[in-house]
């Protein structure tokens, strides 16, 4: 204590007087101060230096520190002075007879701040301690030989953008092993040297906080540089250096951006729904999830031929085709708006405008309709119009068509015209085929490989060409005691046209309208009653009534035949039943028919033959029998068409050079009386023979040679050797040909 003021003292004097010259004043000082009059003391003892030594002293020769004094020492050599404890000897030494303490060694403050000595004062001679042994400190004083030293580095932050300024970002810390109780050896100062002005550190606890708006998406991380200095960053100084990375975060504060306006796309006009028209992408600098984009299609313009989805990998936007698109029609380009949006801020988001051009591209012909459905009376013409197709270049230049039909079962009875017109070019017939359907083509002329096809169903509409007849030829029989309203017979009807819901009418003939003995009753049914109207009829006096019938059918248009039915009158017998006026009836009937009056002319013209030949004979006799062999041959092998020139068996030839003419002549007659008769059936009038029908199609062709009035479309050939001949045909019409060449 009492040497706090001499400690205070030494202070200022350090601050000034460096280094040797110190000690000196110091001890006078101390001297000055000891021998004031007014500083009395009362007992005798050590005279203690404070005793001080500056580390890092570079030393060649030992320094004196200090000296140590009994008060008892007269100087005349009898006090001996002994140092011991830390150091002694070693690093401090003593000289014993003055008590002057000298240093050895470099000290080193950090290492160790203070030593702890021992002094002891013996008298030379006896030994005796002069004084008691005392213990005291050899200080070390510090000098600023430390540079401070960042702790905890290397330091790595992060900072979200956009943050406040102030806004604390890290803190570093750096320690001074110098002595911190001396001066401002130890007295940090923060300051940043690379990083402003974004960033600023607090002097003193070395926070780092930011200074200015940070943008993530102008520099995403910052390498700054941090000095501390001791001494309060005066003059003298250390330093030490500290790199600190700051990364910036990212915040979604950034709206995507398509990389053009406008972007131009074109699309065949044969794409079909759901083809990659294009691709838009927009950037959004921001980075992860906040750069997630969602694109859409704006509600305006052609919006809904397209339609957009998001490649959540890319984050591209990919427009499709929603709708056909079709480069003849009126839009050949589309304007549609695409929007891109942040996914999670609909606040951000771009707009770009997408022109997409249809190109054209050379299509088949296109039919007007998907199919066609098409009749024809049954009993057309050759050459009748049947219906027409219509096929259109879809294409820009409009290229002509052609129309053809697919060779099938029923293509040779359709020509089709250059303008489409389908023509019949056989007779059709219901009966056989009511359905013809073919198929048609239409290729364009200038690029035949171009070819669509449509189906064509031609339904062959029935003509009622048949009227109702009687189901049966009726024998209808009356008995004699038939009563007024008894039914007589019912009868029903039929009909050729294979019609599905026949209905047919019966009604008598409007002669009959007053008979009084019959009428017919129509049970709705297709069947029709007679009924009788005569209380009882007479075998001898009317034994046949005749009963003139209407039959009429329901097509169109309606048909009706008139049938006259015979009713014969009978006795009926016992049992007042017609079945034994049956067998009757047949003989009857034999009378009454040609048949019997036929048989009895020919028998008499037979009898009379006789009676001339028997009377011949007699004149005659061997004539007769050559003649009569040669008629006999004559007759039998008439029908034989013989074997030609070689065949020589059978006849005389020269005998029958004649009649072989006159055979020939006749069959040529007779195919032609054929052919008009079946030319007549052939419309409808009598049965069907198909291979008559095609050979008079062939005539019909020939007579009008082009039903459309230009080249034929298709050219049939066969030939006809007619009906008839034992030895049969010897061009077979099953394997004629068939040829069909469109033009
Ligand atoms: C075909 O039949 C219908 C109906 O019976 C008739 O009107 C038309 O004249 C007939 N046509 C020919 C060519 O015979
Ligand atoms: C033709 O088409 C019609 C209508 O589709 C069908 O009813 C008929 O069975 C077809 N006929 C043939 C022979 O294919
Ligand atoms: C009806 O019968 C009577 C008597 O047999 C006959 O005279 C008359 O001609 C008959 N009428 C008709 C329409 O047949
Ligand atoms: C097509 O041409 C034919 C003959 O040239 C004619 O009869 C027909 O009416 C025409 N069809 C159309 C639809 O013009």
């Amino acid at each position: 204590m009492k040497n706090l003021p001499i400690w205070l003292t030494v202070l200022l004097e350090l601050s000034l007087l460096w280094p040797c010259a110190l000690c000196m004043n110091f001890i006078k000082s101390v001297t000055l101060q000891y021998s004031s009059p007014n500083h009395t003391r009362v007992k005798r003892g050590w005279q203690w230096e404070p005793l001080y030594v500056l580390e890092e002293q570079p030393i060649t020769q030992p320094i004196y520190i200090g000296q140590l004094k009994s008060d008892s020492d007269k100087e005349d050599g009898s006090v001996r002075y002994i140092l011991s404890g830390e150091g002694a000897g070693t690093i401090f030494i003593m000289d014993g007879h003055t008590g002057r303490i000298f240093v050895l060694k470099k000290l080193d403050r950090e290492e160790k701040p203070f030593y702890t000595l021992r002094a002891q004062a013996i008298n030379s001679l006896t030994g005796v301690h002069v004084e008691t042994e005392s213990e005291f400190v050899i200080k070390i004083l510090d000098i600023n030989d430390n540079e401070p030293t960042f702790i905890n580095g290397p330091y790595i932050a992060e900072v979200p953008e956009m943050s406040p300024i102030g806004t604390s970002v890290i803190q570093v810390t750096a320690v001074d092993r110098d002595d911190p109780t001396n001066g401002n050896h130890a007295r940090l100062v923060y300051s940043i040297i690379q990083g402003q002005p974004q960033f600023s550190i607090e002097i003193k606890s070395g926070i780092i906080r930011v200074a200015s708006q940070i943008d993530r998406e102008t520099k995403d991380q910052y390498h700054i540089i941090v000095l501390v200095q001791d001494m309060i960053g005066n003059l003298g100084a250390l330093s030490a250096t500290a790199s600190v990375t700051i990364n910036v975060s990212d915040i979604n504060d950034n709206a995507p951006k398509f990389q053009l306006k406008t972007y131009d796309m074109s699309i065949i006009e044969s794409a079909s729904i759901g083809e990659i028209v294009g691709v838009v992408l927009a950037d959004d600098v921001d980075t992860g999830k906040n750069a997630e984009i969602v694109y859409s299609i704006e509600d305006r313009g052609d919006f809904d031929v397209f339609s957009i989805s998001t490649d959540n990998i890319t984050q591209e936007g990919i427009i499709t085709l929603k709708k056909v698109v079709d480069f003849e029609k009126r839009n050949r380009r589309y304007h549609i708006q695409v929007r891109a949006e942040n996914k999670y801020r609909s606040d951000l988001y771009d707009l770009t405008t997408i022109r997409v051009t249809v190109v054209d591209v050379d299509e088949p012909p296109v039919f007007l309709k998907k199919e066609y459905y098409m009749d024809v009376l049954e009993n057309a013409t050759v050459g009748s119009h049947v219906g027409s197709v219509t096929a259109k270049d879809p294409d820009s230049a409009s290229s002509i068509i052609r129309y053809g039909i697919v060779q099938n079962k029923y293509s040779r009875f359709f020509d089709i015209c250059k303008n489409g017109s389908i023509m019949t070019s056989q007779p059709l017939d219901t009966e056989t085929h009511p359905w013809h359907n073919i198929t048609i083509t239409a290729t364009e002329a200038q690029n035949p490989a171009l070819v669509s096809e449509v189906q064509v169903y031609i339904q062959v509409i029935d003509v009622n060409d048949h009227p109702p007849e009687l189901q049966n030829e009726y024998n209808i029989y009356v008995c004699e005691k038939t009563k007024a309203g008894q039914q007589v017979q019912t009868i029903s009807a039929m009909d050729k046209d294979p019609v599905f819901n026949h209905r047919f009418y019966f009604m008598l003939h409007p002669e009959e309208a007053s008979n009084e003995n019959f009428t017919l009753i129509d049970n709705s049914d297709n069947t029709a009653t007679i009924l009788a109207l005569r209380n009882g009829y007479s075998l001898s006096e009317n034994p046949v009534f005749y009963l003139s019938i209407i039959i009429s059918d329901n097509g169109v248009p309606s048909l009706s035949s008139t049938s006259t039915l015979t009713l014969q009158v009978c006795d009926c017998g016992m049992n007042n039943n017609v079945e034994s006026c049956i067998n009757r009836g047949f003989l009857w009937n034999f009378f009454n028919s040609g048949a019997f009056i036929a048989i009895s002319v020919f028998t008499t013209l037979l009898l009379a033959l006789a009676v001339i030949v028997h009377i011949k004979c007699k004149k005659s006799p061997i004539h007769f029998s050559e003649k009569g062999e040669d008629l006999k041959e004559n007759i039998v092998k008439y029908d034989d068409e013989g074997g030609g020139e070689e065949d020589t068996e059978a006849y005389d030839i020269t005998g029958l050079r004649h009649q072989t003419v006159m055979r020939e002549n006749k069959r040529k007659r007779n195919i032609r009386t054929d052919i008009q008769s079946m030319y007549r059936l052939s419309l409808g009038l009598g049965p069907d023979v198909a291979i008559f029908k095609e050979f008079l199609s062939e005539k019909l062709e020939e007579a009008n040679a082009d039903p459309c009035g230009f080249a034929p479309d298709s050219l049939h050939t066969y030939s006809y050797e007619g009906t008839g001949s034992i030895s049969g045909s010897l061009s077979s019409l099953e394997t004629s040909s068939w040829e069909m060449n469109v033009y």
